[in-house]
């Protein structure tokens, strides 16, 4: 019987325990024995692992966050720890392990794969960021999207009652992703990320010529990426001369009750890595494409940089350059 490993490293995103609870039933189906790492590398330096069974994974795939919970190792950029890790894995048997993570997961993920030719490595893209090369959705993004959009719609109900304009915060990292996805479904009127370029001036114009007309609060949704979210604010009141208030989301996004979409791409990711185990690939990560679950070379995901969507940025030229809106 083969033996493989899960765990779930970096930032942690709603259908984590989706996937968990698949890793063990398609394990078990599969006639493979399953195990879970506890704590991400952190956990797998300190044999931090144990074997799985459907009792661990009963009643979790409603919750959020990850039961095998997840860390960020500094230990594990040192090759030391990584033989460590190699040594534990090997001391259960375990012949494949999955890793639910992103993009600096992979990377050390592809240094252990270097590092020996018995075990098998396959990383599953898991962050809310969606900053991943070579996949179009990672797991988690749908959920957070979600929180984001319940906060926003939140928001323009106390913006409108009061006529102020509202500066928030969206997570992301360096990429825009979640900020033009939450601007262009929740209506905002403003959308500021480094993918798209943006003029305050032209702005400026655009929301006095608003004001002007009636129109009394403004949504504006910025990048965590930008580092400019109070100055913004400040703008507001200053150029617009509107009361403004700044709401950072923070670490709602990256919780909650996952949606049917991330359970669903949980077992998809976890069935194709599974599969791609028990066929003996080496090194590999679940990517979708273009409605395909493909296995791709860590070096052609984890090392390259993620753009957004050509469409989704074509959508985006709106904040680029905004219209005058009739209000
Ligand atoms: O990568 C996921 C993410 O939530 C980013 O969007 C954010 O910048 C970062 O992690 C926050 O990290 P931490 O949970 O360590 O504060």
């Amino acid at each position: 019987m083969k033996n493989i490993a899960i765990l779930c490293s970096g930032g942690d995103v709603s259908g984590m325990n989706a996937a968990l609870k698949r890793f063990v039933d398609y394990a078990f189906d599969q006639g493979m024995r399953p195990f879970f790492v506890e704590n991400g590398y952190e956990g797998l330096i300190d044999n931090k692992i144990s074997a799985a069974a459907y009792s661990d994974v009963a009643g979790i795939i409603s919750i959020g966050g990850t039961k095998i919970r997840t860390s960020r190792s500094e230990r594990f950029k040192e090759s030391s720890y990584r033989q460590i890790a190699l040594e534990n894995l090997r001391e259960h048997g375990i012949t494949g392990l999955v890793v639910l993570g992103g993009d600096g997961s992979f990377k050390g993920m592809q240094k252990l794969s270097e590092e020996c030719n018995d075990i098998g490595f396959i990383g599953i893209p898991s962050t809310i960021d969606n900053d991943i090369a070579g996949t179009q959705y990672c797991l988690g993004v749908d959920t957070a999207l979600n929180a984001i959009r319940v906060a926003i719609d939140s928001i323009r109900d106390t913006a409108s009652s009061f006529g102020r304009a509202f500066v928030i915060e969206v997570m992301g990292r360096e990429c825009g992703y979640l900020a033009l996805v939450s601007a262009l479904t929740s209506g905002a009127e403003m959308c500021l990320i480094p993918e798209v370029p943006y003029n305050l001036e032209v702005y400026k114009e655009e929301f006095l010529e608003e004001k002007e007309q009636g129109r009394s609060y403004f949504i504006a949704i910025v990048s965590e990426a930008l580092k400019n979210t109070e100055q913004i604010v400040q703008w507001f009141e200053e150029e617009i001369a509107i009361e403004s208030r700044m709401t950072v989301l923070g670490h709602i996004q990256r919780g909650g009750i996952p949606t049917v979409h991330d359970r669903l791409m949980a077992f998809h990711f976890v069935t194709t890595a599974i599969d791609a185990l028990r066929e003996g690939i080496k090194s590999t990560v679940v990517c979708y494409d273009d409605g395909m679950f493909l296995c791709k070379d860590i070096k052609d995901v984890a090392f390259k940089k993620y753009m957004i969507d050509e469409d989704l940025l074509a959508l985006g030229k709106e904040f680029e350059s905004p219209q005058h809106k009739q209000v």
